[in-house]
């Protein structure tokens, strides 16, 4: 996509449709960034139509009225990029919501322009090469401790490169000049992006690393790889926050983007007062120093829905050019989808289905293909994953959004009403949900955990899905219908469920669970049905292999820290009970 970088011209309101207004004598291109109406609000060109410019305003248009001006910047919707970026929040397009509220006393004022990276701070530079060196766009050529995050900072990718002609490390602003280049060129530790251009790497790679959750259903069932991408659909109320609020804190990425997209301003605002007491568990300081926040709630205007997702986009894939592993959390892209579905009804499009514009499926496939595990300019390694929030109307997975974003996403985490009303959390149901990297990463699986973890991962998954089988027709002639084996099967379903699948997001040890324990926990239910198989083969009645108490306490487990000698202590006791059991057989 071309980058605009045209001049000003001026031109004159003509008409104004909510979010969407008409400006003639603007000789603007498409996405040209214009300043419409007196108070100049933010709005981009969406539609060129001979003299006419159809423009979609980011900020509330109340109150604008036909002959005013409207100037077109010529400049692209772009992002800051700089230190001072890591602990902001912004509304979407990357004003600080801290500096709106001080400027109006409320963040949906309108008209007011805030940079998004501070140019008053300063920062101490060190330069990681020295005069002489050959750069090259996406080189590093210094770093910032920013938070406890280093900050490096690279050239540019627009910039050609040449060898270093002067470099100096100190305390400088974002805007003053740190590096020089033999041809002149001078290099500063902020530059900018257009948002809707993804930024430029070496090479996509094939992502071979699962993005560790500590949840124990994604990383045991539906892992998402390091670098890719993943949906949770639901309905209200079913854990899509409570999610995507633990893979910002759990998962071992080690830049977070969390952009809260259109929800309700009273769920924004949980998140905007919750996000910055989290501490990180991993460093003990605020989550909020490696993170950074989007905040676009359903009160602020529709347009800004878009440019919310791709300003999250973009902030991510510079990080990840750093040569970090970067999580980006959407919560929901229904909200992106239903804003331009408005946009879309302003412009008296051809309505696609459900009234979704036809390129509906083209913007979110767009989007999601911003993530990947790369290798960046500079040659490192560096990832963008992606997760999104979709919530289809009374939970109904047909319509859609739902459907056009399960053709693009490669990891599918379902949640289900029915489980979040039996308190089975997190409510993900096992029968819907898939992860496509399952193949990918095995190879990881058998290194980093056991040879033994991917055929207990198959084994556990087979148990579950026997399990719905034997449900249905437990339903219609009871659970004693059904043959000895089956019953067992029934037994160790539940345990997979309640042991492994329900995890407690509230609980101080059970709301993350490393691989090994994982492993172990599957591994000690395995047993269980090992032994309950043999012994029923022995004779033992499935009622007395059912009453095993030990079994009963592997939940427990979840709950202590180091539980290795607790579950010693009930595999002994497991043991010990069947071995009873089998002698009176
Ligand atoms: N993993 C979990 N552990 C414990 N409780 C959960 C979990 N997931 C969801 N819940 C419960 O469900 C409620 C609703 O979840 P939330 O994420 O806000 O739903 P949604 O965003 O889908 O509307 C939470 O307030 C919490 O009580
Ligand atoms: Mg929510």
């Amino acid at each position: 996509m071309e980058v605009n970088e045209g001049q000003n011209t001026t031109g004159v309101l003509k008409r104004i449709a909510g979010p969407v207004v008409t400006a003639v004598g603007l000789n603007a291109h498409m996405y040209d960034v214009v300043k419409v109406g007196r108070e100049e609000l933010m709005g981009e060109v969406i539609k060129v139509d001979g003299d006419a410019n159809i423009i979609q305003v980011y900020e509330d248009t109340t109150g604008l009225r036909p002959g005013e001006p409207v100037i077109n910047t010529g400049l692209s919707l772009a992002v800051e990029l700089g230190p001072g970026l890591l602990t902001s929040i912004y509304d979407g397009i990357q004003r600080p919501l801290e500096v709106l509220v001080q400027k109006m006393g409320s963040f949906i004022e309108r008209g007011v322009s805030a940079p998004g990276i501070p140019r008053d701070r300063k920062w101490e530079f060190k330069p990681v090469v020295k005069v002489g060196d050959e750069v090259s766009p996406g080189t590093i050529i210094g770093e910032v401790q920013e938070t406890n995050i280093v900050h490096r900072i690279m050239v540019p990718p627009f910039v050609k490169g040449g060898r270093v002609k002067s470099i100096q490390g100190g305390s400088f602003t974002v805007e003053e000049t740190v590096c020089t280049l033999e041809d002149g060129t001078e290099l500063q530790m902020m530059h900018r992006w257009p948002v809707r251009v993804p930024r430029p790497v070496r090479e996509k790679k094939n992502p071979t690393i699962p993005l560790i959750t500590g949840q124990r259903i994604l990383d045991g069932l539906f892992p998402i790889a390091k670098g890719g991408t993943a949906a949770i659909p639901g309905p209200f109320g079913s854990g899509k926050t409570v999610t995507q609020q633990q893979l910002a804190k759990w998962s071992d990425a080690e830049i977070v983007v969390y952009i809260g997209c259109g929800e309700r301003g009273n769920e924004m605002t949980e998140v905007l007062t919750e996000f910055p007491e989290l501490e990180d568990p991993k460093s003990g300081k605020p989550l909020m120093e490696r993170t950074i926040l989007i905040a676009n709630t359903s009160n602020m205007p529709v347009a800004a829905r878009e440019a919310s997702v791709y300003t999250g986009i973009t902030i991510a894939e510079y990080f990840r050019d750093m040569g970090y592993d970067v999580s980006l959390m959407a919560d929901s892209t229904s909200r992106w989808a239903e804003a331009m579905r408005e946009i879309s009804s302003r412009l008296e499009e051809m309505p696609g289905e459900e009234g979704y514009p036809a390129y509906l499926a083209a913007r979110l496939s767009e989007f999601y293909e911003r993530a990947g595990l790369v290798t960046t300019l500079a040659g490192d390694s560096g990832s963008v994953s992606v997760i999104g929030a979709v919530s289809p109307p009374g939970g109904d997975f047909s319509e859609p959004v739902t459907q056009n974003t399960l053709r693009i996403v490669k990891v599918f985490w379902a949640l289900d009403a029915k489980l979040s009303q039996r308190r089975h959390f997190p409510a993900i149901n096992w029968l819907n949900s898939y992860s496509l990297y399952l193949d990918t990463l095995g190879p990881w699986y058998d290194t980093e955990v056991s040879p033994e973890w991917n055929p207990l991962r198959s084994w556990a998954m087979e148990v579950l899905q026997k399990e719905a089988e034997l449900q249905e027709i437990v339903q219609l002639v009871g659970s004693d219908a059904l043959p000895e084996t089956e019953q067992i099967t029934i037994e160790v379903a539940r345990l997979i469920r309640e042991v492994f699948l329900q995890q407690n997001a509230y609980d101080a040890v059970d709301t993350f669970c490393s691989m090994k324990k994982q492993y172990d926990m599957m591994k000690a239910i395995r047993s269980y049905a090992d032994q309950s198989y043999a012994a029923q083969a022995a004779g033992v009645s499935p009622a007395q292999i059912i009453s095993i108490r030990a079994k009963n306490d592997l939940p427990q487990i979840k709950f202590v820290k180091d539980y290795e000698p607790m579950l010693d202590g009930i595999l002994k006791a497991m043991e010990s009970e069947f071995t009873t059991l089998r002698s009176s057989a």
